[in-house]
């Protein structure tokens, strides 16, 4: 299956308002860590990611979370 590219092997940490978000899944975006349609021609499409009240997100920018579009640390493996 094709991977997706490693934006950064860390998390995009931001504080977020409410509303509709696309997270990029995979990692060519310019935009990070949402995306910009640079996925047209890969397997991959975005990820919807509503946010009902302001709060801080760490957005997985290594493409690799078990957790969807959260962090969920497994960019460990590409420190
Ligand atoms: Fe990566 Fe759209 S640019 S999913
Ligand atoms: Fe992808 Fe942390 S940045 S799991």
């Amino acid at each position: 299956m094709e991977q997706p590219v490693v934006a950064q092997a860390r998390p995009y940490i931001m504080e977020m308002e409410p509303g509709d978000y696309f997270w990029c899944r995979c990692g060519r975006s310019g935009k990070q860590p949402f995306c910009d349609g640079s996925h047209k021609g890969t397997g991959f499409t975005p990820l919807k990611v509503t946010i009902s009240a302001r709060k801080q997100v760490a957005w997985c920018g290594c493409k690799r979370s078990q957790a969807g579009h959260l962090c969920d640390g497994s960019h460990e493996k590409f420190g």
